[in-house]
């Protein structure tokens, strides 16, 4: 079969013929629907995913959907959505296991592998760590990315009274505005911590959803308000995040890390099934930019550089 295969840590895949993979006991093989390309691929390509690497080369990509073909633990031409697919998702087909779960007929398989890893960790860090209320403050930080436009969207459907977002790209926030956000701010070398006050009237939000770390996460735990809840869910503007002791303890500060593999499954699957549910409704919106697997290597890239959209793998 056809599969992205990473030889060399750092650099793109390359798509070659490899082996098709043989599920074991409670696995079933699905032949690829639609895969998603995220940071942690491209972390784990390059060496520097906390949890490791496999050993080179690989078959790329940890999420996917697909339609079983063989295999047990699901019934044959069950849609199944999985976000550790063995040996990996970007290849015509991949194995699942019982951590997969069936998603609801109906919607197209790029957005809803689009609402997986990305829109998973969106939704979960508002609505299950957050645990977001009618009336909280919501400031969305990284609300540039995929991750953060769930965010937003969550935060709207979860009955936030504002909602703030906050990133570096002039175009993706203009989008996070049109998503539901009250107001923008953006990171730049300038005062973050008082444009963040400001965008709230001078409280602090209650809730900071974080995808960044680094220096923007700093500057809004020094705006945040009192038993403000902090989720943090990734490290794209740095690894490392000086916080002084007194704006967390002294505001009583709850700094929550999220991962999506930490969810129980169920949560997971409910959540995914409840945002492709306000998508069809027309309440939850992703910007998707398709690949055909022969052309992942270019998807691959564009995930490194920045990209504009959601980028997913398709046959
Ligand atoms: N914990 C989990 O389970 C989980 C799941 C999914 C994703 N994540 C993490 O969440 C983060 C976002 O994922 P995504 O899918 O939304 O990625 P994405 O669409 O590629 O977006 C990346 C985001 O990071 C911002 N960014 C990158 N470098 C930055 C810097 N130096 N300073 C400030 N902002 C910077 C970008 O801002 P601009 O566009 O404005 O430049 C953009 O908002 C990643 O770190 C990812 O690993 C975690």
């Amino acid at each position: 079969m056809r599969a992205a295969v990473i030889h060399t840590q750092g650099e793109p895949p390359r798509i070659d013929d490899v082996p098709e993979p043989e599920p074991g006991t409670g696995q079933a093989l699905v032949e690829l629907g639609a895969a998603g390309v995220n940071p942690i691929d491209i972390a784990i390509g390059s060496g520097r995913f906390y949890g490791g690497s496999p050993d080179l080369p690989y078959v790329a990509g940890r999420e996917g959907i697909g339609r079983v073909v063989g295999g047990d633990g699901f019934l044959p031409g069950a849609r199944v959505y999985t976000g550790r697919a063995e040996p990996g998702s970007l290849a015509e087909r991949f194995v699942v296991d019982a951590d997969s779960y069936e998603l609801p007929e109906g919607d197209d398989d790029e957005l809803a592998v689009a609402l997986g890893i990305a829109g998973l960790a969106g939704w979960l860090a508002v609505a299950y760590q957050a645990q977001v209320r009618p009336g909280d403050s919501v400031l969305v930080l990284g609300a540039t990315g995929t991750v953060g436009h769930v965010a937003i969207q969550a935060a709207r459907l979860e009955g936030a009274s504002r909602v703030v977002a906050a990133g570096r790209n002039a175009a993706r926030l203009q989008r996070a505005s049109e998503l539901g956000a009250d107001a923008t701010v953006t990171i730049d070398d300038g005062d973050l911590a008082t444009a963040i006050r400001d965008a709230f009237d001078g409280d602090g939000p209650d809730v900071v959803i974080d995808p960044l770390w680094g220096p923007p996460l700093a500057a809004a735990i020094e705006a945040a308000a009192r038993f403000a809840r902090v989720v943090n869910l990734g490290q794209s503007a740095g690894a490392d995040a000086t916080l002084r002791s007194g704006a967390v303890r002294g505001k009583g500060l709850r700094v929550l890390g999220h991962s999506n593999y930490d969810v129980p499954r169920d949560v997971r699957r409910d959540a995914h099934a409840r945002m492709l549910a306000h998508a069809r409704a027309g309440e939850l919106h992703v910007q998707i930019e398709p690949y055909p697997l022969e052309r992942a290597a270019e998807a691959w890239q564009a995930q490194v550089a920045g990209p504009a959209a959601k980028l997913v793998v398709t046959r």
